[in-house]
């Protein structure tokens, strides 16, 4: 059997009248994009309402992300559909009120603290072999069915205490994936030329199962308050967050804030994860002879948080897989000044849209864009493109609370997973990459789990 590139989801031809683009955002905003914007610096999109521009330049995105975040706050256009379920979470706000908020939740997620965090994503690894054992006789498995009932153990473990059998924590997990099925693609708005004032309408039942998903929420984070004053409360990220207060004011969060940010927290930090796992896990299934590198390396692996940094291979492969599949594929900022880039006028109120999708796979930085090659992050090429064109976690203030956390998370569980069991791909049921709340597969990832 020949070995395959990547997958990539085709390009759309360069000019399609405003019906059709419309009509494959909605079914795909990847194959949406024409295939220069691999190789492009800059490129605008005009609507009658606004503008919007994608940026690929490195210094373009690191002046937007890194050099003056304030002037490019989070475009309140692609808000919309999160607000229902996520309120004033830390995601979703700009300004002063994002500044406390992630002056509260910074020191949780400290590397200090994240060795705390170990035993319990450890004992969601195990559980999540032991459910596998009973699926491992080669028959093809779901995986990102797999993955996401991980992440989600694995973020109920360390920020409650509680694993995903847990009544709440069922339902809870159960909630979030009808409402992410039901979500219109994140970043469409910022795309297409609904004017600011149009009224959203979200699909039925989207606002009563945010209702529902909150009240569970705040059953969990009501008790948890009782139990800090009580004195019983296990020390975990929520007991911790929760205990925090804001440096400056000196104030912590109340419920209703911590109700906003747990559920970030669970969608930010389980979608991101499940994804990035399962397009790894599929790759290892790609390229057989990484999969016995890992497996090998993982031998040697013990529950004991230094070891995790000695899984070097682990997250070589992993931080590749996170170039080809960036889990969060586009994200948007508004300009609210008038701007000048690349000798072009960008009005204010545009629209900037930085993508780690083309970002990662451009044509004019990368060696071997779209073939995957973990050695690549020892290369010359390498090392210059992961510090100025590769932000799967986005970067400057406003980066992934969760990197560090999920750097360690998913070296570990890969080689948990690979320790114990042979991948395989599934003949004809190759995935093909589509962009949803994260990076998906059209039809699942499906692979075959042997006994190693
Ligand atoms: C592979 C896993 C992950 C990836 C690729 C990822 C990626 C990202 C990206 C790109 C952003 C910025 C989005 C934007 O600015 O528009 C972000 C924000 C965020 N992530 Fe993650 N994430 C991951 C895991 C996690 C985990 C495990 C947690 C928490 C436990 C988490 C919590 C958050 C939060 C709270 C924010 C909002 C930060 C802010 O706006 O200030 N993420 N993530």
């Amino acid at each position: 059997m020949s070995v395959p590139a990547p997958p990539k989801p085709p390009a759309r031809p360069d000019k399609v009248s405003l019906w059709r683009y419309l009509r494959l955002f909605k079914s795909d905003i990847l194959s949406a994009q024409p295939a220069r914007l691999y190789r492009a610096w800059m490129a605008e999109f005009r609507t009658p309402f606004f503008r919007s521009f994608l940026l690929n330049q490195p210094e373009l995105v690191q002046k937007i992300l890194k050099d003056r975040p304030d002037d490019f706050p989070k475009s309140s256009r692609i808000s919309e559909g999160l607000r229902p379920l996520l309120g004033d979470s830390v995601f979703l706000t700009n300004g002063a009120v994002w500044k406390r908020q992630r002056r509260i939740i910074d020191p949780a997620f400290e590397g200090g603290r994240l060795k705390d965090t170990f035993p319990a994503m450890w004992a969601a690894g195990e559980a999540a072999v032991a459910r596998l054992e009973a699926r491992a006789d080669g028959t093809p498995v779901e995986i990102e069915e797999v993955t996401s009932h991980v992440a989600a153990d694995v973020i109920f473990r360390t920020l409650f205490s509680i694993p995903i059998e847990h009544e709440i924590a069922t339902e809870v997990f159960h909630r979030f994936r009808a409402y992410q099925r039901a979500q219109p693609i994140l970043n469409l708005a910022a795309f297409v030329p609904l004017p600011g004032w149009m009224p959203r309408f979200y699909p039925r039942g989207t606002r009563a199962n945010a209702k529902i998903i909150r009240g569970l929420i705040r059953r969990l984070t009501a008790e948890r308050m009782e139990a800090i004053a009580a004195g019983t409360a296990p020390d975990d990220l929520a007991t911790k967050i929760m205990t925090t207060r804001d440096p400056v004011t000196g104030a912590a969060f109340d419920t209703d804030e911590m109700v906003d940010q747990v559920a970030i927290f669970f969608l930010a930090g389980h979608e991101t994860s499940a994804s990035a796992l399962a397009w790894t896990l599929y790759l290892m299934a790609l390229y057989p002879d990484w999969q016995e590198k890992l497996a090998e390396e993982a031998a040697g692996l013990a529950r004991d948080f230094g070891a995790v940094s000695r899984l070097r291979l682990s997250r070589d492969v992993f931080r590749e897989a996170l170039r080809l599949y960036p889990p969060v594929p586009m994200m948007v900022r508004e300009a609210t000044c008038p701007e000048r880039f690349r000798d072009r006028a960008v009005p204010k109120g545009s629209q900037l849209v930085l993508s780690p999708w083309h970002l990662h796979r451009h044509t004019r930085l990368w060696e071997n864009p779209d073939g995957f090659d973990p050695t690549r992050w020892q290369t010359e090429n390498g090392k210059q493109c992961q510090r100025e064109a590769y932000i799967p976690f986005s970067a400057g203030p406003r980066v992934c609370t969760g990197a560090g956390f999920a750097m360690v998370e998913a070296p570990l569980l890969l080689s948990m997973l690979l320790r114990h069991f042979r991948v395989a791909r599934v003949e004809g049921r190759d995935p093909v990459p589509v962009a949803h709340l994260t990076v998906r597969a059209k039809e699942g990832i499906w692979l075959r789990f042997t006994p190693r």
